[in-house]
């Protein structure tokens, strides 16, 4: 394992494991396995620099071609494995028909490398979506809590994940340029420093406004926000501090990370700020990884939420 790839990258660069071909030269490939889920729990980002898995050139070619700004089209174009379902994308039949095979089988084969690579969380995670983002990221005019631009840990509003770790693997399909990434430090630093200002020890206590109206409205409609935990509710509460906290924004220290084309990154985007800065057609799927199947569970933000709060915020 290797510390950076380029130019001094805050990434590991991962040489051994070839496509088709797995662990080059490994006689130990549980325990390489388990420290590569290790690192990535610590917040480490793992760099390949192409796709390990099969990611056939006419799809890429296919995906590039189309003319995305005239489809209509949601924030990105989405596929749920589990209904084998795409969304987010209209135009003919056979384009879309094509869009979703192509999506279908990138994600299959991405999850088939991921259940060798990372051994340890094979069968028991739960397969969440993966998306294709076909438009350019530099100046695009989003809603401020749905920026990309702005450095935020990932949770996702509509998808409690009770403590379940966001896992996701990306694929920079640009043929030219570069995606453009900014991070900053780590979860635990910036949940010390911010989480009492976001309002942890309310939502712990479960005696916030907002917890309250959320649990009401939530028994009253009857839709899944019931099964929303304080360390869901959370996360939600953090995101979308962070990125109004202008202050934050302007001056926390930053890290640039170039990820060239075909470059492929792994990272749980639950504890690596992140922010995309730029950048045009990525592709991803994304893995949340149960606590049962953590390896470095000290590390799971509920666990280093719980400590700060003095509370266990997932019963
Ligand atoms: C994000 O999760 O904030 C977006 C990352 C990307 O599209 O590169
Ligand atoms: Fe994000």
């Amino acid at each position: 394992m290797k510390k950076s790839a380029s130019r001094n990258m805050p990434w590991i660069l991962v040489e051994d494991y070839k496509r088709g071909k797995g662990w080059v030269g490994a006689e130990q490939c549980e325990a390489r396995a388990r420290a590569y889920c290790e690192l990535l729990e610590r917040g480490q980002i793992l760099f390949f620099r192409e796709p390990p898995f099969d990611l056939p050139a006419a799809d890429q070619q296919f995906l590039l071609e189309q003319q995305w700004s005239e489809m209509r089209m949601h924030k990105n174009v989405s596929y749920r494995p589990s209904e084998d379902l795409l969304r987010g994308v209209s135009g003919n039949r056979e384009t879309v028909s094509r869009v979703h095979s192509i999506m279908r089988n990138y994600s299959a084969q991405v999850t088939e490398f991921l259940a060798k690579f990372l051994a340890p969380y094979a069968g028991k995670w739960n397969l969440d979506f993966a998306s294709f983002r076909p438009l350019e990221e530099e100046g695009r005019d989003l809603p401020l809590h749905k920026r990309n631009d702005l450095l935020h840990f990932d949770a996702f509003p509509s998808r409690p994940t009770h403590g379940a770790r966001i896992l996701r693997v990306f694929t920079n399909l640009n043929p030219s340029k570069p995606r453009i990434w900014q991070s900053t430090e780590g979860f635990e630093v910036l949940a010390r420093r911010y989480a009492g200002g976001a309002g942890l020890q309310d939502i712990a206590e479960d005696n916030s406004f907002l917890s309250r109206t959320v649990r009401d409205l939530g028994s009253k409609l009857n839709i899944g926000v019931i099964g929303r935990t304080p360390y869901d509710m959370f996360m939600i509460r953090f995101h979308d501090f962070l990125k109004e906290n202008t202050a934050f924004q302007r001056d926390c220290p930053k890290t640039q990370l170039e990820f060239p084309p075909q470059a492929t990154w792994i990272v749980f985007t639950d504890c690596v700020a992140h922010a995309v800065m730029s950048g045009q057609y990525a592709i991803e799927q994304t893995f949340l990884i149960p606590p049962k199947a953590l390896v470095a569970l000290e590390s799971a933000p509920y666990r280093i939420l719980g400590n700060i709060a003095g509370r266990a915020l997932v019963s």
